[in-house]
This record gives C-alpha cells, structure tokens and sequence, in this order.
C-alpha cells in the first residue's frame, strides 16, 4: 500500500522502476533474485565457459578487495611507513597505480602506497563501509552495510543470480541479465555504478542508491543498483577533475563517444584476456584507428610532430596516472 503510494508521488522514480522492471523481465527478475557468489557461478561455467572463468580470475575485479593474509595482497615498502603493516585487515586494489588499506574495524587507514612511484601519500580516515566497499565487493547492502562477495564478482555485473542457478536455461529462456542485449545506455551503466564519480541522491554515499522517495522528498528503503536500472535515479554525477580515480563513465559523458554510442565493452573485454594493459580488446592504435581510418591514416601523418611511440591517448586522453575518457579533439578540450 506504502510502496504503491510512494511509486505515484515520485514520477520520475516511478518510470525509473517500471523501466527497470521491463528491462528486468525477459531475463529473469533482477529485483526479486539474491546474490549466491562468484563460486557458485564458476562451478557450472568453468566447464561451459573456461575462458571467460580463467580470465576473470586474473582481472582485477576479482581482487579489488583482499584480505591482507591472501598471498600477494600487499604490494607496499613498509619500511618508512607511515602507517604499520599489522594494521592491515583489509587491502583496496591490487597495485596497478595504487593500494589502500583497512584496519580491522573497517576504518581506512592514513596513507596510500602509488605503486609508480614507490612512495606514501596521506589519505583521509574514513568509515571504510560507507565510502569504499561498496565498489570493491559484490551484493553491498546500504541499508546494513554488508556484502556477499569481497571483489567485484560475477553478480555485480550480471545481477544476482538465485534465479539462474535454480533453472540456468530454463525452457531456452534466459534467466540471467545477459549484457550485450541491454540497451547501450543501461549496459554502461553497469559499468557506471562503480567507475563513476558523484553521490547517491542522499548524498550520504559515493556511490548509487535507489530509494523509495515520499510526497515531501524524505527517503527511505535503499536498494542496490542493479544490471538494467537506471544510473540517473540513482547517482548525481560530479565533474570529473584530472587523476580523479573511478571516474571513467562520468568522463566518458562529456565527450563525443557516448553520444555516438560507444560503450566500455567497445574498447575493453570485460573479462577476457586480451594480453593488453587495462583489458583493451587490442593494441591501442589499432583500437582507435578500427573507427578513425577514414580521416586518419597512422599518428606520423595526423600529427608530424608526434614522437615514434605516441599513442592516441597522449594527446586525447588527458593525465598520467589515470588518463581522462573525454577524448576530446585538442581544439575542443
Ligand atoms: C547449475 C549450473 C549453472 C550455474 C550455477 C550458473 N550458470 Fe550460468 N549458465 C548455465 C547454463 C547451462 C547456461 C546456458 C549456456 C548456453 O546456452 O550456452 C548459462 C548461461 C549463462 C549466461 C549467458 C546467458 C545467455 O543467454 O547467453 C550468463 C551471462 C551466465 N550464465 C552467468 C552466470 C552467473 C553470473 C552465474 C552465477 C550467479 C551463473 N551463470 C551460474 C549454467 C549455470
Ligand atoms: C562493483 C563495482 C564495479 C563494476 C560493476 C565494474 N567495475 Fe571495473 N573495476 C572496479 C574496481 C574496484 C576496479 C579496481 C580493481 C583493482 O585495481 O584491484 C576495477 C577495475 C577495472 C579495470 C581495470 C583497469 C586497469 O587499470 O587495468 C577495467 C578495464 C574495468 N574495471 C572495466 C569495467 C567495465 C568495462 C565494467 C562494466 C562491464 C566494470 N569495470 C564494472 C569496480 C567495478
Ligand atoms: C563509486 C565506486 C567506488 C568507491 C566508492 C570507491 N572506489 Fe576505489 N575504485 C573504484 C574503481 C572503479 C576503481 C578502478 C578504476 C580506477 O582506478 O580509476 C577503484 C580503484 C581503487 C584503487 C586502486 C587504484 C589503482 O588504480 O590501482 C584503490 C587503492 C581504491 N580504489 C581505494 C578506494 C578507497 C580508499 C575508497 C574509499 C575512500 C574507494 N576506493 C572508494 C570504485 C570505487
Ligand atoms: C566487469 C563486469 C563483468 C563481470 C565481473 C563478469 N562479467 Fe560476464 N559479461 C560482462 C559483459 C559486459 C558481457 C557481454 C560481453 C559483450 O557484450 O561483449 C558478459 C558476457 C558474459 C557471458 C556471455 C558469453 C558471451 O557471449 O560473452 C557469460 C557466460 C559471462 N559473461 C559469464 C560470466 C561469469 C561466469 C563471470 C564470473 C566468473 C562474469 N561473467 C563476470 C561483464 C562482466
Ligand atoms: C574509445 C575507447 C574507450 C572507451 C569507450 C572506454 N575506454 Fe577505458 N581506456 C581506454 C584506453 C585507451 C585506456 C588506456 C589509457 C592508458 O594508456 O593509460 C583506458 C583505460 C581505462 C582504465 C584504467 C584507468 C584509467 O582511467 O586510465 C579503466 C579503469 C577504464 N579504462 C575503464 C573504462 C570504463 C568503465 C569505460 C566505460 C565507462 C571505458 N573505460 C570506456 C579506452 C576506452
Ligand atoms: C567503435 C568506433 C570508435 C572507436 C573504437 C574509437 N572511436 Fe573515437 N570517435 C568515434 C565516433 C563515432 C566519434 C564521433 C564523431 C563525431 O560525432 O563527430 C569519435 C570521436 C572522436 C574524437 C573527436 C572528438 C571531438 O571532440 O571532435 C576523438 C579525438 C576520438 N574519437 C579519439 C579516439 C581515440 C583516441 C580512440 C582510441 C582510444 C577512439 N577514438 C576509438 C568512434 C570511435
Ligand atoms: C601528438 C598528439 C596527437 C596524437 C598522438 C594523436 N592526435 Fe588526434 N589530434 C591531435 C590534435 C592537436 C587534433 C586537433 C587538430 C584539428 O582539430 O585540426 C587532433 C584531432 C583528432 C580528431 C578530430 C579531427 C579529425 O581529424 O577527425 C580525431 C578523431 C583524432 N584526432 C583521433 C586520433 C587518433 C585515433 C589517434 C591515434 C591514431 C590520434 N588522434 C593521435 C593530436 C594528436
């Protein structure tokens, strides 16, 4: 009866739900169904899909967030710390520009290690579960602030899978979110959930809530965000600075490849090897020429200028460490 009474006083909310809701549909109900781990999934794919599994495996998502005793987790010098190693519960990122660190009561802990530079910077202590897990595991639930899976697991990007599991191909009907038959927008926002930057409509976390909102605007009820909801009723996206960390969909947004309907997957393998730094789907240069050849023959003859090994991002993805998605023409940017 509430809920009833909430979904016609919010409009736009309400559109939100009944979007998500068809989306949801013909592929199992992604609202209903609960989170059961990656282990569960890999169980049957391993043999219907071996590479996917083994390549997911050695991502990066599989490790965002360890425990400091799994081998290989910390990749710091504590020699001049600033911070002790056995305060260590918890390690963010496996080391690819940068780690973090939580102590055992899920506070982070003052200083972060840059991998590049082999050096500490300082970082604020923060309630670790309010402004950081939730990216870095699977199943995070605001409104207890726990998690099923540590990492970011099969489910995060497929949607809970209890539906699944029980009939995997029931009656030929998918009963999984498949991601390439999302609408391009939506199948972004999959990825968008995490890689974005701003807050959730309460502006209370870094990352997208959904809630039930009343007549006079009070919220109440968080739900995750799942595979087929809509970013937007979720998420208020803040503008991206340079070296800002997970941020790469709100970068994307500002420039010309989101509106010509480029998605992450055009240019990344969300899981599978690709020998490519940042799971690209292939070379750099040749990435970019696949779509740009008919004004651009190679870099000598676009840029003169341009030294032996430049690639296209040099000049169109601006930034060191992190290198900005706006790829913008260097007039325009
Ligand atoms: C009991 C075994 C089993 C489990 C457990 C299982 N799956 Fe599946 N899955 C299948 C089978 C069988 C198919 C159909 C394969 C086919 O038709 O190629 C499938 C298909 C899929 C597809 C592709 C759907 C399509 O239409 O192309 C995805 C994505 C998927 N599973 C993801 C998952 C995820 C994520 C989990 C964990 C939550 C999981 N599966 C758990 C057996 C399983
Ligand atoms: C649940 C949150 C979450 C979702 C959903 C998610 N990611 Fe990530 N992603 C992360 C985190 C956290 C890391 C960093 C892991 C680390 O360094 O340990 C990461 C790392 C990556 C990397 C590796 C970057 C590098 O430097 O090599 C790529 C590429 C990536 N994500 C692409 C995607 C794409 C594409 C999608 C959507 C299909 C997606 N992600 C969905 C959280 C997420
Ligand atoms: C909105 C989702 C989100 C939140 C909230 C979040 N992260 Fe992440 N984090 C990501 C994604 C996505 C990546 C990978 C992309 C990147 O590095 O830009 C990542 C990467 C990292 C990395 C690895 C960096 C690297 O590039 O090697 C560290 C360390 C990290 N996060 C720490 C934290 C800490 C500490 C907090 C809380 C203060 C936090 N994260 C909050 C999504 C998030
Ligand atoms: C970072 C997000 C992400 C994670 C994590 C992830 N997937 Fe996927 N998966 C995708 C996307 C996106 C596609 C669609 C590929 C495309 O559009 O090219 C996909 C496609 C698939 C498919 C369809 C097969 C095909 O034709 O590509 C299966 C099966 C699958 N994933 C299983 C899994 C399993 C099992 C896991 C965990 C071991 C997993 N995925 C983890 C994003 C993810
Ligand atoms: C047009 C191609 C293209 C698209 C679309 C694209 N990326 Fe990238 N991405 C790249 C390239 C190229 C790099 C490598 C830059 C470098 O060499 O450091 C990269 C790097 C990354 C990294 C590593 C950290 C960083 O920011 O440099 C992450 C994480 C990432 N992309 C995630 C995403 C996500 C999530 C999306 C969708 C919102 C996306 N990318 C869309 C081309 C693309
Ligand atoms: C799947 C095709 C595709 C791929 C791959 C691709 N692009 Fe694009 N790119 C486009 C389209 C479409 C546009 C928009 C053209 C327009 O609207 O004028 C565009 C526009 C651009 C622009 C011009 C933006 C402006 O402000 O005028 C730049 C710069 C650019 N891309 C660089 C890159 C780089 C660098 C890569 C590789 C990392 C890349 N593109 C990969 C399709 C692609
Ligand atoms: C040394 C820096 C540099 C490199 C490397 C570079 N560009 Fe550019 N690019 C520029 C500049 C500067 C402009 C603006 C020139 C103009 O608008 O006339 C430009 C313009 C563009 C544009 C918009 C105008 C057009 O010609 O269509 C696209 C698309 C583009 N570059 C793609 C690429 C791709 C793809 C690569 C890699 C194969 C690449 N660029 C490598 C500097 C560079």
């Amino acid at each position: 009866m509430k809920a009833f009474w909430v979904r016609t006083a919010g409009l736009g909310l309400t559109i939100g739900v009944l979007v998500s809701l068809m989306v949801g549909q013909s592929q199992g109900d992604v609202r209903t169904a609960t989170y059961k781990g990656s282990k569960m999934c890999i169980a049957c794919h391993k043999g219907i899909h071996k590479d996917i599994v083994n390549a997911y495996n050695m991502t990066a998502h599989s490790k965002a967030l360890l425990e400091a005793s799994a081998e290989g987790a910390i990749v710091a010098d504590f020699a001049n710390a600033p911070i002790k190693k056995d305060q260590v519960a918890w390690v963010l990122g496996i080391g690819k520009r940068e780690q973090a660190y939580i102590d055992k009561d899920w506070k982070t802990l003052p200083a972060k290690w840059s991998v590049a530079e082999k050096k500490w910077t300082d970082l604020p202590v923060e309630n670790a579960k309010e402004k950081c897990v939730a990216c870095h595991t699977t199943g995070f639930n605001t409104a207890d602030m726990s998690w099923v899976e540590t990492g970011v697991g099969c489910e995060s990007c497929h949607g809970p899978g209890s539906e699944h599991i029980s009939a995997p191909a029931a009656s030929k009907k998918t009963t999984i979110v498949t991601l390439s038959s999302l609408p391009k927008d939506r199948q972004m926002m999959v990825c968008g959930k995490c890689h974005s930057k701003g807050t959730d409509p309460s502006k209370k976390f870094p990352f997208p809530v959904l809630w039930d909102k009343d007549a006079s605007g009070n919220l109440s009820n968080p739900k995750d965000f799942r595979p087929g909801d809509d970013l937007n009723q979720a998420f208020i996206h803040d503008k991206p600075t340079q070296e800002g960390q997970n941020q790469q969909f709100s970068e994307l947004l500002m420039g010309k490849h989101f509106a010509a309907g480029n998605t992450c997957t055009t240019c990344h393998e969300p899981h599978k090897d690709t020998g490519q730094a940042h799971q690209l789907k292939k070379a750099e240069v040749e990435l970019c020429l696949d779509c740009h050849k008919d004004t651009i023959k190679d870099i000598k003859t676009h840029q003169p200028t341009a030294s032996d090994n430049a690639k296209c991002s040099d000049c169109h993805m601006p930034g060191t460490v992190r290198k900005m998605h706006t790829f913008m023409s260097k007039k325009s940017s």
